[in-house]
């Protein structure tokens, strides 16, 4: 398949972009008052107001071209279907099965994995049970007060940010505590906090070889034998989820304690699978069951949807517009809602892992830009921080404003104030305050022209930044589902059209190669110092210190 920018619709879309990209939305909203409604769309309970974006009903019609000329209907076919799409590692990508509620089977390698994946749940659901109603016990016969759950990347993102979101939905009797960092002030501080006899440590690793949630399980079990566990009571404690059994057996960890996952799960979308324990155990298994629920309500409506309705496939398009035509480099995410103010974080690895790729599979190397810098915070914080820069900064940076429509706390008027900042800052972004605005304000406060024309452009709001607003009723643990799954399939989207792999992750790997060498000269004096001389100097000022 030609790359996207030697395609029919990019020409066309080239050529219509130097037609539109002066046009201010201002005036698009000004000549149309039905402008919402033609960019709107709803689906799974989320509404996708897109209005406030650079585009005509022609511009949306070119991107859709492109979306099919690229692809994008095929392959979504493909990897529901258990196609390896994910060719650098040989390997299907079906995240989508581990939520599939159609009773269908899904083949890889002509296998149903479907009978697997219920088996999974099937024993977590058990466990979520003994460890909510205290029929499984610590060492000494406590029940389990605390679970200690270590991971990293998509082993600790997904779970801990969810179970955040959730807040509201968690059960009375279990506290959940997340260590990530190899940094030993996390495990310190988490530890100081629990008792051996009353924690359970639930170990995430896909790979079962990442060298972050190996040592801090390492120090999570010195901590239990030295606070009085002994060995033959780990399996008791130690619970892990990887797809690396053997790996996980050699470590010590007995096998009736490991939740298997499968290589047909990515890191990054890998929440649905036994990684996702933490989040059962935290506000029990029925609210999991919702939450896979909503994705696999938002996979049908990207499996059915036309292209034109299809909430993904929207936002994608939109993206790949500015990326691509407008020169954005980077995305901003804008949860209005307390508890999703973790949201950014996990799209920015869901996203940037996903499509931060410069070749195709087939090797060549891309001439255009793939995926944005992910990032934002929940409002209305960022508006007293950063979105001085969105509204008057010389970058273009798209927004995504997410608002709940009912707070799971209404505390008086609260709700209404974070919505009204919520869509003013949609409006501002959107319509700005030009020159002559700013200057008819000044009329009649006595000052003089000169200084007029030196704070007039100050106060100038260029306006025309785009932004899209989702709302949706409330965050429970269904519409987090549908909205977590809109994301994944956006990327896919983008990566499709862009022609790259969005499920592998080749780009973190030599990072971790140089750490190991680094390590290795940091413990070790007696090693010679043959690196350049920047890292040969800060290894030096470490062994100093
Ligand atoms: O280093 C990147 C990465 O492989 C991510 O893709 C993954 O989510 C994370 O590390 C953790 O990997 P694992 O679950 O294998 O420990």
């Amino acid at each position: 398949m030609a790359l996207f920018n030697q395609t029919k619709s990019y020409q066309a879309l080239q050529a219509h972009f130097e037609q539109i990209k002066d046009a201010h939305m201002r005036d698009m909203f000004a000549q149309d008052s039905d402008r919402f409604n033609k960019f709107s769309a709803k689906a799974c309970g989320i509404e996708l107001d897109y209005s406030k974006n650079r585009i005509s009903q022609e511009t949306l019609g070119l991107l859709f071209d492109l979306a099919r000329e690229t692809g994008v209907e095929a392959k979504r076919d493909g990897m529901f279907a258990g196609d390896k799409i994910n060719t650098s590692e040989d390997r299907a990508v079906l995240h989508t099965a581990l939520r599939n509620q159609s009773g269908e089977p899904v083949l890889v390698d002509g296998q149903d994995v479907m009978p697997e994946v219920q088996a999974v749940l099937a024993k977590m659901k058990q466990f979520v049970a003994e460890v909510h109603d205290g029929s499984r016990k610590g060492y000494t016969g406590e029940q389990f007060t605390d679970v200690l759950a270590i991971g990293i990347g998509g082993s600790f993102l997904g779970p801990k940010i969810m179970t955040e979101a959730l807040k509201p939905y968690r059960v009375d009797g279990l506290k959940v505590h997340f260590v990530a960092n190899v940094d030993g002030a996390h495990i310190h501080d988490v530890l100081a906090e629990l008792n051996v006899e009353t924690t359970l440590v639930l170990m995430s690793s896909k790979s079962f070889g990442t060298q972050e949630t190996l040592k801090n399980t390492q120090t999570a079990k010195a901590w239990f034998l030295d606070n009085g566990g002994t060995q033959d009571d780990v399996a008791k404690h130690f619970m892990c989820v990887s797809s690396n059994v053997k790996a996980a057996t050699d470590f010590g960890i007995a096998e009736e304690n490991i939740f298997p996952m499968w290589d047909w799960v990515g890191g990054r979308y890998s929440l649905w699978s036994a990684i996702g324990l933490p989040i059962a155990l935290a506000l029990g298994f029925d609210n999991f069951e919702a939450l896979l629920s909503g994705a696999y309500e938002m996979d049908e409506h990207f499996k059915t949807a036309p292209l034109e309705e299809n909430l993904p496939a929207i936002l994608g398009m939109l993206g790949v517009w500015y990326i691509n035509f407008f020169g954005a480099q980077s995305h901003v995410l804008l949860p209005y809602d307390h508890y999703l103010r973790g949201f950014p974080a996990y799209v920015q690895q869901l996203d940037m892992e996903s499509n931060g790729k410069f070749a195709t599979p087939t090797g060549d190397y891309l001439d255009y830009a793939t995926g944005p810098v992910i990032w934002g915070g929940e409002g209305t914080n960022g508006q007293h921080a950063f979105h001085q820069l969105i509204h008057q900064g010389k970058v273009l940076i798209p927004a995504d404003f997410m608002l709940p429509l009912n707070s799971q706390h209404e505390v008086t008027n609260h709700h209404a104030m974070l919505a009204s900042n919520c869509f003013g800052q949609t409006q501002a972004l959107m319509q700005g305050k030009s020159l002559d605005e700013v200057k008819a304000e000044f009329a009649g406060k006595g000052l003089t022209d000169a200084e007029i024309e030196q704070v007039a452009p100050q106060k100038v709001f260029e306006g025309n930044k785009p932004s899209n607003t989702l709302l949706f009723d409330q965050i429970t643990p269904r519409t987090l589902g549908n909205l977590i799954a809109l994301y994944e399939h956006k990327v896919f989207v983008q990566g499709i059209v862009w022609g790259i792999n969005s499920f592998d992750q080749w780009g973190v790997e030599l990072g971790k190669v140089l750490g190991n060498d680094v390590l290795a000269k940091l413990e070790n004096t007696d090693l010679p110092l043959d690196n350049d001389s920047s890292t040969n100097a800060l290894i030096e000022r470490f062994r100093n210190r």
